[in-house]
């Protein structure tokens, strides 16, 4: 369903515009789970003292197994939503090695459809869509689509994905619509006169109708 040159655009503003974050360019996949685990419930600016001390204190999945719960819950300490810090340390006392597919981190304790698709995709270089509410907000606008339903959009999101895989891998791809969504496309006040894919996005102009607010879904 991708209009001609709209992903090549996103891709393009992707490469010149990304945020420098400190898990950019990462290839571990136990430092990229972390960041994405962090980044589920927690502002990016607050995100990274945290990414960076945890993995001082853990720097492999191994070390992180090994030490004592209290110690993980206390590095996390200020961070809130301990029940990540919880799974993160379950999950490193069942394995060494992350599994390399989405299937098998979907099994994982604590990670769900998203996370498993962002650490699949930009570890692994799986062509699986990550859905988050960032993307849902982007496609949302992008195609005029009130109230997508949770598997049409996962459907929307992975059609583009497919259609992107020529000149942009899955990570990028699957992180420029998130970060799109992070930086320009954002809740309130979006902004558009910036937005590499203005010229595509049928909700322009609309922003406030897309995703319509829970309050108002049917
Ligand atoms: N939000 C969550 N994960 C992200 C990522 N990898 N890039 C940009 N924004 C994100």
């Amino acid at each position: 369903p991708a209009a001609p040159g709209l992903g090549k655009a996103l891709l393009d503003w992707y490469r010149r515009c990304q945020r420098p974050l400190p898990w950019r360019g990462e290839r571990d996949p136990y430092r990229i789970l972390l960041a994405e685990v962090l980044l589920q419930q927690t502002r990016v600016a607050q995100a990274i003292p945290y990414y960076r001390r945890f993995l001082e204190r853990f720097p492999t999945l191994e070390a992180l197994g090994r030490a004592p719960l209290e110690e993980v819950l206390r590095v996390w300490q200020g961070c809130g939503y301990y029940a990540r810090a919880r799974n993160l340390h379950r999950l490193a006392q069942q394995t060494r090695t992350l599994p390399s597919t989405y299937a098998g981190l979907r099994k994982l304790p604590g990670l769900g459809p998203y996370t498993a698709a962002a650490v699949a995709s930009i570890a692994f270089g799986e062509a699986v869509a990550a859905v988050d509410g960032n993307v849902r907000r982007v496609l949302s606008r992008l195609y005029a689509w009130e109230d997508p339903p949770p598997k049409r959009l996962q459907q929307l999101a992975q059609g583009l994905l497919e259609g992107a895989l020529g000149w942009a891998s899955p990570g990028e791809w699957n992180q420029a619509l998130m970060e799109l969504g992070a930086t320009l496309c954002t809740p309130r006040r979006p902004a558009c006169p910036r937005c590499p894919v203005e010229r595509f996005c049928r909700g322009k102009g609309e922003h406030d109708r897309y995703p319509l607010p829970k309050s108002r879904r049917q």
